[in-house]
């Protein structure tokens, strides 16, 4: 478990699925996620299953807030594609509760996770990818210390058109002197 000021970030459950389904399938949730059909339940829990046995690779983990009736999830967040020799991983996110988009939660638990893999997992590089035509997504990575590196072209069809995903990553150097000052 891993606490923040007003979230923290937990394990997924197989609880967790029915919520995950009903979030991911909300077409304004998964506009800029790399979901392009409808995700079924049994999808879901075969999704987990493989995560399960993937363990070392894949750290997905749930965004719970801290509320009045107590932790509550809003979302999910994880490394993938952990890579132990080159000491890099991706980072995926989403608020799924679109109730708490913009009010600096998904920057919150972001920093938590860029701690947890520099301090605890001893990586040296996190990287992402992100839809040009998602500004909140850039603008939350770019808060949390991410620094642009690049585009792929034409990477993704979404909306009837090809968009390019922008390409960003911070080092743990960049997040130790940002932390310093
Ligand atoms: C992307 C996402 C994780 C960001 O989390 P969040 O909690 O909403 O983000 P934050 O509040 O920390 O930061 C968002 C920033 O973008 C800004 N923003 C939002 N919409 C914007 C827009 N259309 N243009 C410019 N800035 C925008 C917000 O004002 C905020 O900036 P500020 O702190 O300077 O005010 C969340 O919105 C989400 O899950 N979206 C749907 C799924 C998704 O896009 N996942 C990412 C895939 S790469």
């Amino acid at each position: 478990m891993l606490i923040g000021k007003r979230i923290r970030l937990r394990a997924v459950e197989k609880e967790d699925l029915p919520r995950f389904v009903a979030w991911l399938n909300d077409p304004e949730v998964n506009r800029h996620l790399l979901l392009a059909t409808p995700l079924s339940l049994t999808h879901e829990e075969q999704w987990y299953e493989r995560i399960l046995q993937q363990h070392s690779a894949e750290q997905p983990l749930v965004i719970e807030r801290d509320s009045p009736e107590g932790w509550t999830p809003i979302g999910n967040l994880g490394l993938h594609v952990i890579d132990w020799v080159n000491r890099s991983a991706e980072l995926g996110i989403f608020i799924g509760d679109k109730t708490y988009w913009n009010q600096g939660y998904g920057r919150e638990a972001i920093e938590l996770l860029l701690q947890y893999g520099f301090n605890s997992l001893n990586l040296n590089r996190i990287y992402l990818r992100v839809d040009e035509t998602n500004p909140g997504g850039i603008r939350c990575y770019e808060h949390a210390g991410f620094v642009h590196e690049g585009r792929q072209r034409q990477a993704k069809f979404e909306d009837g058109h090809y968009i390019d995903l922008l390409l960003m990553s911070v080092l743990r150097s960049e997040w130790q002197s940002r932390n310093n000052s």
